[in-house]
């Protein structure tokens, strides 16, 4: 059963310091309070005012078993995954920012919704049907991420939805016509879904009035050993790729699929992240560790098979990824750098965790050779990624 609960902002509105601290605008820290042991519950509560005056909820999923995952209207920012380990103690297993300014322009992604071109565009310009568009600059010479605006920073619209399984909510956004350069009206849902098999499912769908390119991700960083534990590059990671897209010096695919056989690219056995991270290997030495799509081995396109796995010896932790999407992107927190305080109240450094960004190629609107990311009226876009928590207890 799934319900909306208000009572948790109820009780603050009158005694919680954190909502006497709404009119103080941002930099207030996010309450991440336990929430009460309720099976297959979600709750809201306000976090935050937005300088321009937009209230930022942030909802809280509980499954039968315990398992929390928590999110803000924000960006549909994932800001706390908690699970168990071999013993039952939970934890939180992904980064995040310690206060709501961090989310608002969200630099890192931490657990956000990214759109309307999750990855990079090669010098922000592609051409469809004729017709050449140009996007922000924001990585280098290259277009991140959907741009300046990027959905990672928009407030979406949260509505519980009725599951058999779990529990779930949906978030719509709508991205008018030629934001960040893009052409066309995109209608965009993301569902959330906690299952009580521990599983965190997620269906994008979009809908657009005009042809335009589409990619969607989740970004969330993941450390099985607990957010704050420190480096997760000790951790093990399998990916069910045989080949890999290369990248030149900005990152960007050279268009060519190589195999991952006989590279530190082959993850195809369960392997430490950091067995093979410091080897004099180009693609490693470019991206300052691993930040590449591996192209997933699929029986079919569109199929939902088994992308990837990660393991943490010490606590047990597994995470499997099952996606739809052709691609996924392992990028090993390359660029935090001790600059920010975390969700953990402490510093985050490089390789503190890792993402497994489900996706289209890098760049596909210039590489007619590459999936195709296009999108036309009458057509809904849909692709699904499965996130599931479990032990080797
Ligand atoms: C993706 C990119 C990385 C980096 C992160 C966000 O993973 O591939 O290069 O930009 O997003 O920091």
């Amino acid at each position: 059963m799934t319900h909306m609960s208000h009572s948790a902002l109820a009780t603050r509105s009158r005694h919680h310091p954190a909502f006497l601290g709404l009119t103080a605008a941002i930099g207030l820290s996010l309450a991440f309070a336990a929430a009460p042991a309720r099976a297959d519950s979600l709750a809201s509560e306000p976090v935050g005012i937005l300088p321009g005056g937009t209230v930022v909820q942030q909802y809280t999923m509980t499954n039968a078993n315990g398992v929390i995952v928590r999110f803000l209207s924000l960006g549909g920012c994932i800001t706390e995954i908690d699970t168990p380990d071999r013993n039952g103690n939970f934890a939180d297993i992904v980064l995040g920012y310690h206060d709501l300014a961090g989310y608002d322009s969200n630099g890192t992604y931490f657990g956000a919704i990214v759109g309307r071109y999750a990855n990079r565009i090669a010098k922000g310009t592609f051409t469809l049907d004729g017709e050449t568009y140009h996007l922000p600059i924001n990585n280098g010479v290259n277009s991140l991420h959907g741009g300046t605006v990027g959905f990672n920073t928009q407030i979406w619209r949260v509505t519980p939805k009725p599951v058999s399984d779990g529990v779930a909510a949906s978030l719509t956004y709508t991205s008018p016509d030629g934001q960040d350069g893009y052409p066309g009206s995109l209608n965009v849902t993301v569902t959330y879904t906690l299952t009580d098999s521990n599983a965190l499912r997620i269906d994008y769908e979009a809908t657009t009035d005009k042809p335009t390119v589409v990619n969607l991700t989740n970004h969330s960083y993941f450390n099985l050993r607990g957010n704050g534990s420190g480096s997760a590059l000790d951790e093990l990671v399998q990916i069910n790729a045989d080949f890999y897209t290369p990248t030149d010096a900005t990152q960007i695919p050279t268009g060519a699929i190589e195999p991952v056989a006989g590279t530190p690219m082959d993850f195809r056995k369960l392997t430490p992240i950091d067995a093979r991270i410091r080897a004099p290997f180009q693609q490693l030495i470019l991206a300052q560790g691993y930040d590449h799509n591996w192209v997933l081995n699929k029986p079919r396109p569109n199929a939902l098979t088994y992308a990837a796995k990660a393991y943490d010896p010490e606590t047990g932790r597994i995470l499997l990824v099952f996606t739809t999407e052709p691609g996924v992107q392992l990028y090993t927190s390359n660029f935090l750098n001790g600059s920010l305080i975390g969700s953990s109240n402490t510093v985050y450094r490089q390789g503190e965790g890792f993402t497994f960004e489900t996706q289209h190629f890098p760049d596909s609107p210039n590489h007619p050779n590459f999936p195709t990311t296009e999108l036309k009226p009458g057509q809904t876009f849909h692709s699904v990624t499965i996130f599931r928590f479990s032990t080797d207890g």
